[in-house]
C-alpha cells in the first residue's frame, strides 16, 4: 500500500507543482491517476520513486516513509518504476534485458535464473522471443518486456506512467493483459494513463487530478459510469464516443 499525505512537489526554483496530494494506493489493486496534461500525474510517480525528492508532506510505503529517500533505497524496499519513455536496448536479445531487471543483484545468478524462468512463464511472449533481439519487437511486446524486466526484482509496488503512449490498440490490449498479469502476481499497481477509458477499465481505484491537486478519488467503474466524468474527458456522455 503506498499512501500520500499532504504531498507537496516542484522542481528548481519554480513554485510548487504538487499542492498537497492526499490519496492511497491500496494493496494487491491497480489504481490509476487521470488528468489533464500538466495535472501533475508524473510529478506524483516521480516523488514515489525518489526521483523528486518531496518538499513537503509524506510518501507512505504500508508504514514506512519513502519520500525523500534515494531512488536506490526505494527500489531496494520493492518500489519499481517503469518510466514514461523507456529503452530496451535493441541489440540485447528479450532474455538479457529482462535479466537486466536484476542488475543490482547481479551476483545472484541461480536466484536470477530462477526469477527469469518464472516470469518466462507468466508472459508467453518473453519464452517465445527469449534468443531474439529486443530491435526485433513490435512496441506492445517490448513494452511487455519492460513490465517483464521490473518484476525481476520481485516489486511490491509497480509504478507505471503512461504505458500506452504510443502504442496502437492491438498493443493496447496485451498492455493490458501484462498489467493484470502484475497484479495477479499480487503487485500493487500505481499508474498513470492518458488513455482514460482504458486506465479506469483496468483499474479498481481511480484518482483525478488537476492544478497540482486531487479533485476525486472512488472506484474506477463508477467514475467511468459517471456521465460528469464523460464531459469532463471526453467532452460528450461516453456512450457517444467511439472506442476504437
Ligand atoms: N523536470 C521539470 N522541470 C520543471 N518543470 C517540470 C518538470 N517536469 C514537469 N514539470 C512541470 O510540472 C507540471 C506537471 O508536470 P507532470 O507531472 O509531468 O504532469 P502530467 O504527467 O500530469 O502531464 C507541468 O507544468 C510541467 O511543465
Ligand atoms: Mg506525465
Amino acid at each position: 500500500m503506498i499512501t500520500f499525505k499532504n504531498l507537496v512537489a516542484g522542481y528548481g526554483r519554480a513554485g510548487d507543482i504538487l499542492r498537497g496530494i492526499d490519496f492511497t494506493a491500496p494493496e494487491s489493486a491497480i489504481t490509476c491517476i487521470v488528468g489533464p496534461n500538466g495535472a501533475g500525474k508524473s510529478t506524483v510517480l516521480k516523488a514515489c520513486s525518489g526521483l523528486l525528492r518531496p518538499r513537503g508532506g509524506q510518501v507512505l510505503l504500508g508504514d514506512e516513509e519513502i519520500g525523500g529517500r534515494s531512488p536506490a533505497e526505494i527500489l531496494r524496499r520493492g518500489v519499481v518504476q517503469v518510466p514514461q519513455h523507456h529503452g530496451l536496448f535493441p541489440s540485447l536479445t528479450v532474455r538479457e534485458n529482462v535479466m537486466l531487471g536484476a542488475f543490482v543483484n547481479r551476483r545472484e545468478r541461480d536466484r536470477n535464473r530462477r526469477r527469469y524462468e518464472e516470469i518466462a512463464q507468466v508472459f508467453p511472449l518473453i519464452a517465445e522471443r527469449a534468443g531474439d533481439k529486443a530491435a526485433s519487437l513490435s512496441g506492445g511486446q517490448r513494452r511487455t518486456v519492460e513490465f517483464a524486466r521490473a518484476l525481476m526484482l520481485r516489486p511490491r509496488v509497480v509504478l507505471l506512467d503512461e504505458p500506452t503512449l504510443g502504442l496502437d490498440p492491438k498493443a493496447c490490449k496485451q498492455i493490458a493483459d501484462s498489467i493484470t498479469t502484475l497484479n495477479k502476481e499480487g503487485v500493487t499497481v500505481l499508474m498513470v494513463e492518458q488513455n482514460v477509458r482504458f486506465g479506469l477499465t483496468l483499474a479498481d481505484h481511480a484518482v483525478v487530478m488537476e492544478g497540482g491537486r486531487v479533485l476525486h478519488t472512488g472506484a474506477a467503474d463508477a467514475l467511468l459510469a459517471d456521465p460528469d466524468m464523460g464531459r469532463l474527458f471526453f467532452g460528450a456522455a461516453p456512450e457517444q464516443q467511439e472506442t476504437s
